[in-house]
């Protein structure tokens, strides 16, 4: 069996902030059903070490830079028989709650020395120095906290391959020139051809520059990227890089995100009966405190609250949204500015808008379930897992066109109708009236949906008359039939892998 090293700074169920924690705890064990050995390699967060348990140690070193003995824990990822790898130094990695950000919502201050030490040690343990029998063949790396594995591993002979994943390109890493020499990292690195950015320390460089492939998580994000649009400042080397460069869509985990059979909901449905949905939309117009009314369009939106997601343009045209007929439930969490400016549309539009503000796993799972439609107004959006999700739940989403959302939604048209693809609305401009008109167009089909439903219930007469599939539902039968499984995407990886071995 070939030999994987995943390294990441999150993976699902240990540790979350967002979607790189869902692919990290669902694409290793696609990859071991095509007979990979893999080794999922994170820090030894707290939450972590609770979840991955038991535990043993099976290796203690020291590392350049690193005051004191490193040790690598192995456990498991809970439920599956994925083998999970902790490094563990406690004064890097013995923190609760969000794995990047202090109480306050500050980075750690010492973030680069911590995500160095992860990095450090993903490189012994590929080059067959950590004195374990098992040894990788390649080395996938994700997003910039294991950006500097690449380089490392560049100054290497006889050294595995490399594969660095762009789950997002704004998130780079960046620190002051300062970090380069405290981290003691080989002097040579240091140069545009390298680590260095702008006179910063850039990790994301070193996953962008060194690694012998680069894959992000969309075809079409890895287009856009090659674009001052979506580059954020690196479009020139990725340009550079672009033959080394693709985009492999994520798969979702269709047993965790599976509306048939979904511990968070009192409610489950399937394609073939849809009318529990109604129930869900109940229960959440309930939890959320908004009127039960089955006639409105139940909009939603689950997320972290910060520039990328658009929830600026959806404050924007809050008025307009709240005269059609129309309700929205958000749930997210982070920008203060953003959470306070949803708290008071709330407070003008309580019929229409209920927002909760904080993390919780269980709920969007309901949220999935209940909306009718759910809305993504990303700036930008590398994939995106909720559109995803949301299309398994029947729930149609509501994009900006950009990447993964484009690659994943088909926006609603005669000839998308016709054809049997249309799975959801989008939006081309960036900008609020773009927006409200997606969900105008969402709105009408719905009340047409909710007049024929109405129009096929029992006549006066007492005469059942047979209800007609609406187009809505159409395209709820479309959007939860697609497969949005990790096969195929975990054999483009395989596939890849094998490539980067041959060369
Ligand atoms: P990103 O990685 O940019 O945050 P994705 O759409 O790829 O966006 O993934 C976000 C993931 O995090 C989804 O699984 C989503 O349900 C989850 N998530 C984000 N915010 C919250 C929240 N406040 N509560 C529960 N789950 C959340
Ligand atoms: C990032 C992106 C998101 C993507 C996720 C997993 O956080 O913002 O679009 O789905 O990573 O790849």
């Amino acid at each position: 069996m070939p030999k994987l090293l995943f390294v990441t700074s999150e993976a699902q169920p240990l540790i979350k902030t967002g979607g790189l924690a869902d692919v990290s705890g669902s694409l290793p064990a696609a990859l071991k059903k095509l007979r990979w050995s893999v080794r999922l390699m994170l820090p030894a967060y707290p939450e972590a070490m609770e979840r991955a348990a038991p535990l043993k140690t099976i290796a203690r070193f020291y590392l350049p830079g690193v005051p004191g003995q490193v040790r690598l824990l192995e456990g498991h990822l809970p439920d599956s028989q994925v083998i999970v790898w902790l490094v563990d130094f406690g004064p890097a990695f013995d923190r609760r709650g969000n794995p990047y950000l202090d109480p306050d919502g500050k980075n750690w201050p010492d973030n680069a020395e911590r995500f160095a030490l992860l990095s450090r040690c993903a490189t012994e343990v590929a080059m067959g120095r950590a004195g374990l029998r098992w040894v990788p063949e390649v080395v996938h790396c994700n997003d910039w906290q294991s950006g500097l594995v690449p380089a490392l591993l560049s100054t290497e002979t006889a050294r595995p391959a490399t594969l660095f994943t762009i789950h997002n390109l704004a998130y780079q890493g960046l620190f002051p020139q300062a970090s380069f020499h405290a981290l003691g990292l080989p002097p040579h690195l240091w140069a545009a051809e390298g680590l260095e950015f702008h006179g910063d320390l850039s990790f994301i460089k070193g996953g962008l520059f060194f690694a012998d492939h680069i894959t992000t998580v969309s075809p079409n994000y890895a287009r856009e990227i090659q674009t001052p649009e979506f580059g954020c400042g690196l479009e020139g080397l990725l340009q550079h890089r672009s033959r080394e460069l693709s985009g492999i869509l994520n798969g979702i985990d269709v047993a965790q995100w599976n509306p048939a059979d979904d511990p968070h909901l009192q409610h489950s449905f399937d394609a073939r009966d849809l009318s529990n949905k109604a129930e869900n939309k109940r229960a959440l117009q309930k939890t959320f405190g908004l009127p039960r009314d089955h006639k409105k369009l139940l909009l939603a939106s689950v997320g972290r609250l910060a520039e990328q997601k658009g929830i600026d343009w959806l404050l924007a045209a809050i008025q307009r949204l709240a005269s059609l007929p129309v309700q929205l439930v958000l749930l997210g969490t982070g920008d203060a500015k953003l959470e306070q400016a949803l708290r008071k549309a709330q407070q003008r539009f309580p019929d229409r808008l209920s927002v909760r503000i904080g993390y919780d796993e269980g709920l969007a799972h309901r949220i999935e379930a209940g909306a009718d439609a759910f809305l993504m107004p990303s700036r930008f959006e590398p994939c995106g897992l909720n559109q995803l999700y949301s299309q398994r739940y029947g729930t149609l989403p509501i994009v900006h066109a950009v990447g993964g959302l484009k690659d994943t939604v088909v926006d609603y048209s005669p000839a998308t109708l016709a054809d049997g693809s249309a799975s959801g609305f989008c939006f081309y401009q960036p900008r609020a009236e773009a927006l409200l008109e997606a969900v105008e167009r969402a709105a009408t089909l719905f009340t047409q949906h909710i007049t024929e439903q109405t129009a096929g219930t029992p006549g006066k007469t007492g005469g059942q008359r047979k209800k007609a599939v609406s187009t809505w539902q159409k395209m709820m039968l479309t959007s939860m039939g697609k497969d949005v499984s990790w096969r195929r995407s975990a054999r483009q990886y395989a596939k890849l892998y094998q490539e980067l071995l041959k060369r």
